[in-house]
């Protein structure tokens, strides 16, 4: 740049370098060159170009039209956290704390509760609720035996293939097939539910907040709508549900199942069987983690005693030293 530059123009720059006004003092060296290559009277305007209200003004404006722009595009600027009025009922009732027979560090699942979830699950929900990551032989040693759930299985048709002519064909079900969806996709599922998407319940329990008491206390929170409060046609109201209104209707009924193992089969107890369900669904390893923790700190603290005791033994012959200074005796007397 500066080898492009005519003579004169380079000595114009020494000299306007001096007569330069303070608030362009401040600019680099490499900076003033530059603005020198032009004659005075237009580094002048430059300068005047800087400190006007117009230019304040159209810069304060094309940062707004900036803003506005990127805004109606995108939503939000990315930096800023969106501010929004809101009401507590947008996130929903807090659940209150149920006490779970495996809440406690020791306890395991209920199994004959999993069993009758299981059943309230199958007969209600699953009409339009999938479980993608149980499979039937999930169940074995859980809640049936190998030969109810391979009896289960088999009332279930799968496709499968190709066989050597390359079609494929339907199969019953096996042990090591997962459980059947209602839907076949997305779009099917929200087309039967009035576009609502019933989420898939394998993990739910861990996938909200407030887990299985939530979930208990969505299916048995139904209520008419408070006064005021304006429900669409096909919501339903529920004040656990996170803004009031929920597209599922309310399921649990007394009674609405036969329990194999002849529990009365009230609202809250279906609700208490399926949530428990649920829970085991979405941490199956839940029994044995607890059982591994158990062993872990029984092994880990003995190890731990032990260790302190050797560590006293191996010391003892140090800690327990007498250092003696005998000073010489002075042989000159
Ligand atoms: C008639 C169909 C239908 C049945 C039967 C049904 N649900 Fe639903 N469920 C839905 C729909 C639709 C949604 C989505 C609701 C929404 O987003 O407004 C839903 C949502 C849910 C949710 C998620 C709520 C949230 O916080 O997002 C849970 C949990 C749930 N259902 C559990 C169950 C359980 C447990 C059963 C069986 C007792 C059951 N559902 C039976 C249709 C159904």
């Amino acid at each position: 740049m500066l080898s492009r530059l005519s003579a004169g123009a380079l000595k114009k720059a020494a000299n306007l370098g001096t007569s330069r006004s303070s608030t362009l003092l401040n600019l680099s060296h490499h900076s003033r060159v530059r603005f020198t290559s032009s004659n005075s009277s237009s580094s002048a305007g430059f300068e005047s170009l800087l400190s006007s209200r117009a230019t304040l003004a159209s810069v304060s404006l094309f940062t707004a039209g900036s803003i506005a722009w990127y805004t109606h595009l995108y939503g939000s600027l990315p930096f800023l956290g969106e501010v929004h009025a809101g009401h507590l009922s947008d996130e929903g009732l807090h659940a209150a704390a149920y006490p779970w027979s495996h809440g406690g560090v020791l306890d395991t699942f209920d199994h004959a509760s999993i069993r009758r979830g299981y059943q309230v699950y199958r007969e209600v929900c699953a009409a339009c609720h999938s479980l993608d990551r149980i499979a039937w032989r999930n169940l074995v040693g859980v809640s049936h035996t190998a030969d109810e759930a391979r009896a289960m299985a088999e009332e279930v048709e799968y496709t499968d293939g190709p066989n050597s002519e390359g079609e494929m064909f339907q199969r019953p079900g096996k042990l090591a097939d997962y459980m059947p969806a209602p839907y076949p996709n997305e779009e099917a599922a929200r087309a039967g539910n009035a576009g609502a998407l019933p989420p898939d319940l394998s993990l739910i329990v861990k996938a909200r907040h407030g887990g299985a008491d939530y979930l208990f206390s969505l299916l048995t929170g139904y209520i008419d709508p408070p006064a005021g409060v304006e429900i669409r046609e096909g919501m339903n109201y529920n004040p656990y549900f996170p803004g009031g209104a929920i597209s599922m209707a309310r399921l649990l009924f007394d009674g609405l199942v036969e329990y194999d193992d002849g529990t009365p089969a009230t609202t809250s107890q279906m609700a208490k069987d399926v949530a428990t369900f649920l829970s085991w669904a979405a941490e199956p390893e839940h029994d044995e983690r607890k059982k591994y923790g158990i062993k872990a700190v029984i092994i880990f603290s003995a190890l731990t005693l032990i260790s302190l005791y050797v560590k006293r033994f191996k010391w003892s012959p140090i800690k327990n030293r007498k250092i003696q200074y005998n000073p010489p005796v002075d042989k000159i007397h």
